[in-house]
């Protein structure tokens, strides 16, 4: 299904029901044509299959023996678990989640081709299982240095920080690859101002350290975070200056606790030495 299509298409599922949680869905999603018909999809909460009626979904809660989405746990802090599901062997799970994600998402091709992207399953633990509370996806070899195609915070869960928490892990991915990232575009309008919000804090905290004293290229590589981006957030704050045909950092710093002040809340901090995870290769 190409993009545009997708755009004209109206919306076909308007209620999903998923854990404990019934979702009001926000787009279009193209889901085989026998669910097309459905008001309201049930989805088993861990293994991500959809079906019309509640009392399959009963059934299929009594045979389902996953509590936690498949792939491996690469990170624990707390009640918080990450787990890094490789498209190719878990080509089903890597489909379903297109599917739920792309209600939600609106511009966003889906990809059939689950094969060539890793997806990163944000979990809130308990005794009952780990309940996903949103994802990002990263193709396995970007040429475009993309470090995330798609991500979701599903929504009963937004505007708590996992948004950023996840952007965040995906650039500590980045750094433990030794490469600069960048987000796939187009970015929605809530994806830019989540990013747009972590640029800021990240950076802004750096340049306060460091007394403004560093240079793009510097922030770069201790942040992952790719030049463009970096001058793309500073410009914004109008903390740049061209020079003698140079961009110069100029960082008041009553302007950068201005600019601190009104970046908000740092939301869940990812730590690091909870990661266990090497690169794909
Ligand atoms: N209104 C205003 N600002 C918002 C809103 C909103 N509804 N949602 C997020 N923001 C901004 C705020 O600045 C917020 O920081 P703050 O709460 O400290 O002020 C910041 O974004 C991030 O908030 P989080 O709580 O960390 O993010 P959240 O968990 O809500 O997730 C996300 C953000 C993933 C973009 C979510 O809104 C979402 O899933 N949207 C639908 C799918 C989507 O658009 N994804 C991005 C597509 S682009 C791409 O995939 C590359
Ligand atoms: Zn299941």
């Amino acid at each position: 299904l190409r993009e545009h299509e997708e755009f004209t298409k109206v919306k076909n599922i308007a209620t999903i029901e998923l854990g404990r949680y019934e979702i009001e869905t926000w787009y279009f999603s193209p889901f085989p044509p026998e669910y097309n018909d459905a008001p309201k999809l049930f989805f088993c909460e861990f293994c991500l299959n959809f079906m019309k009626r509640k009392e399959q979904l009963q059934r299929h809660m009594k045979k389902c023996d996953l509590k936690h989405p498949p792939g491996d746990e690469i990170y624990r802090s707390g009640t918080l678990s990450m787990f890094e599901v490789d498209g190719k062997k878990n080509k089903v799970y890597g489909q379903n989640l297109c599917y739920l994600a792309k209600l939600f998402l609106d511009h966003k091709t889906l990809y059939y081709d689950v094969d060539l992207f890793l997806f990163y399953i944000l979990c809130e633990c308990d005794d009952r299982g780990c309940h996903m509370v949103g994802y990002f996806s990263k193709e396995k070899h970007s040429e475009e240095s993309y470090n995330l195609a798609c991500i979701l915070t599903l929504p009963p869960y937004q505007r708590k920080g996992y948004g950023k928490f996840l952007i965040a892990f995906s650039y500590e991915l980045s750094k433990k690859e030794g490469k600069v990232g960048t987000p796939e575009r187009p970015l929605s309008d809530l994806g830019l101002l989540s990013y747009r919000g972590y640029w800021t804090r990240v950076l802004l905290e750096i340049l306060k350290k460091h007394k403004g004293n560093i240079s793009i290229k510097e922030l770069s590589d201790m942040t992952a975070i790719k030049s463009e981006d970096i001058l793309s957030t500073l410009q914004s704050l109008e903390l740049i200056q061209y020079r003698k045909g140079q961009h110069v950092i100029c960082a008041d710093p009553k302007v950068l606790d201005r600019h601190l002040k009104a970046a908000g809340r740092g939301g869940l901090e990812v730590d690091v030495s909870k990661l266990i995870w090497t690169p794909y290769k």
